[in-house]
């Protein structure tokens, strides 16, 4: 069997992994990708660690039957609760989004300095960035702070809302004198606020994608793996919801500018 042809499984709790998907697909055009949205569950932030994990397993499950070469846990969420679990299950290689984007912060804040990380509640209260990012450089000081209104908004499409900049100004205000060098946006729903946030938090900061981290990530590891795409893909990529395709469809045009052609739905 012919691993490179097959497709890469992606998910996350909703449209947020999207955001990972839009940066893969530019990066590697070739690949076929295979989207799952738990828009059923939507949000994981706010739900128990063996909650996520539970979801996790079941979804990494459903996309390896697919006969998927590679996972990307596209939800920082999952990946800061149930990584090691998905790795243990997974025969082919898995790739998270907390790694990339410590990496990315790490280079955008060479000689040290202060990094925010902000994150739904599972993800902040986890630690899984500050335990990266303190052992990566000692010279970092990190604050972690966590936005769980901002996914909701995301989902309802409200990106650039004036609720969604009173909401950024609640959680971001007060780091706003605390000279951040860099800020992670540790949610994949994040990337799809960032005009917010930097509205907010000003020019001088660096802000880190971490679904651009994760797509790079990705790369590395399908190249590593010998598992590049050596053709042009064939047929359209896919997409699978648990609940509301519809919905899905419609913010996945709207929030990405995708098209899915269809939006099937798997239920568990
Ligand atoms: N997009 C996800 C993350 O990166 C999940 C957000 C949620 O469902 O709460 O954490």
């Amino acid at each position: 069997m012919n691993y490179s042809s097959s497709p890469i499984g992606i998910f996350d709790s909703g449209l947020g992994g999207l955001t990972v998907f839009k940066a893969v697909k530019d990066l590697l055009p070739c690949e076929k990708l295979i989207y799952f949205g738990d828009t059923a569950r939507v949000p994981y932030g706010t739900k128990s660690r063996n909650a996520v994990i539970s979801f996790s397993k079941e979804i990494s499950g459903y996309l390896l039957l697919k006969k998927v070469k590679m996972l990307i846990v596209a939800c920082n969420t999952a990946t800061s609760l149930a990584l090691p679990e998905i790795r243990r299950m997974s025969q082919v290689p898995v790739c998270g989004v907390i790694e990339p984007g410590v990496k990315a912060a790490i280079a955008a804040t060479p000689y040290g300095g202060k990094i925010l990380v902000i994150g739904t509640k599972a993800t902040i209260s986890s630690h899984a960035y500050a335990k990266a990012l303190a052992k990566a450089n000692k010279n970092i000081e990190v604050m972690e702070q966590s936005c769980p209104l901002f996914v909701p908004l995301v989902e309802e499409g409200w990106t650039d809302k004036a609720v969604t900049e009173e909401a950024a100004l609640e959680y971001l205000a007060p780091y706003r004198s605390k000279k951040i060098n860099t800020l992670i946006l540790g949610c994949t729903h994040y990337p799809l606020i960032e005009k917010v946030v930097r509205r907010v938090m000003g020019n001088e900061v660096h802000i880190v994608n971490s679904a651009m981290a994760a797509a790079y990530a990705s790369r590395q590891i399908l190249q590593e793996n010998n598992l590049l795409a050596k053709s042009f893909r064939k047929g359209p990529d896919r997409f699978i919801v648990s609940d509301a395709p519809e919905h899905f469809s419609k913010m996945a045009d709207m929030l990405l500018g995708l098209k899915p052609d269809k939006v099937t739905i798997k239920r568990f």
